[in-house]
């Protein structure tokens, strides 16, 4: 019986189950096998017999992507997770979820593909900026936020990806030997406190292999650990692709194959039943499970959503600026070098004139890359929150450098539609192509526009540059393209890949193919068009291709100088460094910590011209700052959202403070313990046990540049008092600075006695709180059972480690103000 585990069945919940063995009861086989695989990218497919409409998936984590991949559909895009993580705020977390709700309700998707729980094993993880944190507690209490909030609107989450796909090197068959020790404490555990905090409604399995299984076929980790011991009554689905076997998948507790028409379920499924290879009998409990998730949605005949009030409306605009601001991490705030006496550079001074430097704060880099990727209706940049922010003439621009080496897609100044032409050459279709960015799956086609029908698919229209010089044009994609600009055909053949990653036209890098002189705010006529021919073995019908271009380049060595020049001559300079699309996306994972291109001597020139520099860090995970101790103020503003330059600007100027505090520990690449994230042999071998993050540069005694929990505010706080009664710990702290503020309270626990088979200390509990200068405010936060206890092999049981341990509350892992000893 489907209720919250721990908790009985409700009459609605029993009312649901019967809705459920009716229905399956009317389906024959065939219909049962067929819901259980894609009809095509997103989505299930109907089955009108029991008055089931087709159920609707879709991306996450930082908006609802919809159905359709395209710029003509937008969603609010919230910070990504790391910011989230950086609130430390799991009601921040609940109200994203409430506002998520509402944005699937509006696009008809009925399931979200997110949160992704994994952990930041290692620096170098290539999807970092979409995971939370590199502790598991941090990771649960923000994914449960966030899962109540999404499903408080009646829409289901799909916690992702179960489990260990901590880095994406060769992530569809990569073999993860994991102990089951750190199964247990690290990886397992954020789903484990999601399903117990917020049940939810839905599981996404991984496509790496845990210690020689694929995780879409891990019997004993979703039917014996997940499903048995933790009571999750989900489904299960495969992450796109990853499910590779008929029975294996059945049996090893696998629902539902994702993308279709072409998967491993459905039809194969069926036959292996009458070939009598799985039963009937494990398929229906299949089939029970997603017919389980339609009645939670409320798409099932005859059974009540849980949620039959949707929650009061939220303003997106709002709750975006908010988390991004309550995300920002101030990780220093000294007063320029050589003015000891002048105040810390934030917030700046009133009247204050600003020099702004730095490609992404013109052209913001909001959300991270891949399926993560939703388009939003419209991006406040830096450059854009500042101006409106500031007095006229308070603020001057200046790009200082450059960090995109590539091509982008195609947006500023072009006007864009896509032509689709049958094979006699006949228009059959039009639709707008804003960036120029094709990405139609399944039946997504512009009107009368078939698969079979359509032959060719032009992008075109009129490109006016911002800039006169030399342009550069290419094209994202596989396959067969004619390139045509201003008139002259510059390529006109077919595009190849050695990888066999199928996403490969989502993320891959975009080619060079045409350079063209061109003056500013002349228009010219642009076309590229692509020979339609969809792999007649792919998953999923999926046309995906981008026309992209970049503005002429400038010399660097100009641009620093022109930079450092606006910088001599205002109060404050801010200069904005960031990550590109080709640091940090999806498939791949990074390569190093360096911010790419000259950025990092941008600041220096900066920072030598003047000392009141604030350097703003767009990046969506850590990065090596060389020049942190020659700069006055480093903010860390991850992937801020839509909203981000808005936020910037009440963090910059002090109508709010920076509320963040670091989910993951900041260090040099040199440094840093754990590192690899490739496979020899197909193995990656988790061989630093419950090592990572924290726990390990501990264990390393090692000082990272940033440690795990700091982050600076505009007031100062004292640590009055820590009380511990039983497991209840009360802190009382004091706002001894000057302004209103909020603290998260960390509470670290330690055994007195050193034990080098456990890490030295760990994160047990926080709290955020507010007071006004002078006044106190108090935390009463609860120790888990949990934090005492570690994962046996030898009993496959947690077991309470008794002993003396030390409470310390503080400001980070590194900065414990009081500390109190308990005996457990
Ligand atoms: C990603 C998932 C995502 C899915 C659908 C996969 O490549 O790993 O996180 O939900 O695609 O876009």
């Amino acid at each position: 019986m489907a209720a919250t585990p721990g908790t009985r069945p409700t009459p609605a919940d029993e009312a649901r189950e019967a809705a459920v063995e009716k229905a399956l009861a009317r389906l024959d086989l065939d219909a049962k096998a067929r819901l259980l695989s894609g009809q095509d990218m997103w989505t299930l497919p109907a089955l009108p017999e029991i008055g089931l409409p087709s159920l609707v998936m879709s991306d996450g984590p930082i908006g609802v992507r919809g159905m359709r991949w395209t710029a003509e559909d937008p969603s609010v895009a919230l910070p990504s997770p790391t910011a989230l993580a950086a609130t430390w705020d799991p009601e921040l977390a609940r109200r994203a979820g409430v506002l998520l709700a509402q944005e699937a309700r509006r696009k008809g998707v009925h399931v979200l593909l997110a949160p992704t729980v994994n952990l930041h094993r290692s620096p170098l993880g290539g999807r970092h900026f979409e995971a939370y944190s590199e502790d598991p507690y941090l990771t649960g209490e923000i994914g449960s936020g966030y899962v109540t909030g999404v499903q408080s609107g009646g829409v289901g989450t799909t916690v992702k990806h179960f489990v260990a796909n901590d880095a994406e090197t060769d992530r569809f068959t990569v073999d993860n030997l994991v102990s089951e020790r750190a199964l247990r404490e690290l990886y397992l555990a954020p789903f484990e406190a999601i399903v117990a905090g917020a049940h939810p409604w839905g599981i996404m399995t991984a496509y790496n292999q845990v210690n020689g299984t694929t995780m879409t076929e891990h019997r004993h980790l979703v039917n014996e650990v997940l499903r048995g011991e933790w009571g999750f009554d989900g489904f299960n689905v495969s992450d796109w692709t990853a499910a590779r076997s008929t029975t294996d998948a059945l049996t090893g507790g696998l629902d539902v194959a994702m993308p279709g028409p072409r998967t491993v379920y459905g039809e194969p499924l069926a036959a292996a039943v009458r070939a009598g290879e799985v039963t009937e009998a494990a398929l229906d409990e299949a089939v029970r499970r997603v017919l389980r998730l339609a009645a939670r949605v409320g798409i099932l005949e005859g059974a009540d959503p849980v949620v039959t009030e949707p929650p009061a409306p939220v303003d997106g605009e709002a709750l975006t600026r908010e988390i991004a601001r309550r995300s920002f991490v101030l990780v220093r705030n000294d007063a320029p070098a050589g003015r000891p006496d002048a105040q810390a550079a934030l917030p700046l001074a009133p009247g204050s004139t600003v020099a702004l430097s730095g490609a992404a704060a013109r052209d913001a880099r909001v959300l991270g890359g891949g399926s993560a990727t939703v388009f939003p209706s419209r991006i406040v940049s830096p450059l854009d929150g500042l101006t409106a922010a500031l007095p006229e003439g308070a603020l001057t621009y200046s790009v200082g450098a450059d960090p995109n080496e590539e091509l982008a897609v195609a947006d500023k100044g072009f006007t864009l539609q896509a032509v689709c032409r049958d094979v006699s050459g006949t228009v059959i279709g039009t639709r707008s192509a804003p960036n120029g960015h094709i990405q139609w799956t399944g039946s997504d086609l512009p009107d009368g526009v078939t698969h079979t029908t359509l032959h060719t698919v032009e992008v075109t229209g009129t490109f006016t540059p911002r800039e006169t010089g030399t342009h550069t044009f290419g094209i994202k994609g596989l396959g067969a393209y004619t390139l045509t600009v201003d008139g002259t055909t510059h390529f006109d053949g077919v595009q190849t890949t050695d990888t066999d990653d199928p996403f490969v036209s989502f993320f891959g890098a975009p080619v060079p193919l045409a350079q063209v002189g061109l003056t500013e705010g002349t228009p010219v006529r642009v076309s590229l068009t692509h020979v339609v021919e969809l792999a007649p073995d792919a998953p999923s019908t999926m046309l995906a291709f981008s026309l992209c271009h970049r503005d002429p380049q400038r010399d660097p060595d100009d641009l620093i100088a022109e930079a450092a020049r606006a910088a001599r001559a205002a109060d404050t300079a801010v200069v904005v460094v960031a990550t590109t699309e080709r640091v940090e996306s999806e498939g791949f994972d990074r390569t190093d910590l360096r911010l790419p291109g000259r950025q990092d001597d941008l600041v220096r020139a900066v920072a030598a011209a003047n000392p009141a520099t604030v350097v703003v860090v767009n990046a969506g995970s850590p990065v090596q700052l060389p020049w942190r101790d020659e700069v006055a103020a480093v903010l860390l503003t991850w992937f801020p959202g839509q909203e981000g330059g808005a936020a910037l600007a009440d963090v910059l100027t002090g109508t709010h403070e920076p509320g963040g505090r670091l989910p993951t520990t900041w260090g040099d690449l040199s440094e840093a313990p754990v590192t690899q994230v490739t496979p020899t042999s197909g193995e990656l071998t988790y061989d630093e046990g419950v090592f990572i993050g924290y726990r390990a540069w501990d264990q390393e005694n090692r000082t990272p540049t940033y440690p795990f929990g700091h982050g600076l505010g505009y007031t100062d706080w004292t640590y009055e008092s820590l009380d511990v009664n039983g497991t209840t710990a009360t802190v009382r702290v004091r706002n001894s600075g000057t302004r209103e503020g909020r603290e998260t309270i960390q509470l670290y626990l330690a055994p007195t006695t050193p034990d080098e088979n456990r890490p030295t200390r760990w994160l047990a509990g926080f709290a955020t709180v507010e007071a006004a200068p002078g006044e106190t405010a108090e935390a009463v936060i609860e120790l888990p059972r949990r934090a005492f206890e570690i994962w046996d092999e030898n009993t496959n049981a947690w077991v309470y480690v008794e002993g003396s341990y030390e409470v310390a509350a503080g400001r980070s892992i590194a900065d414990r103000r009081i500390t109190v000893t308990v005996e457990a």
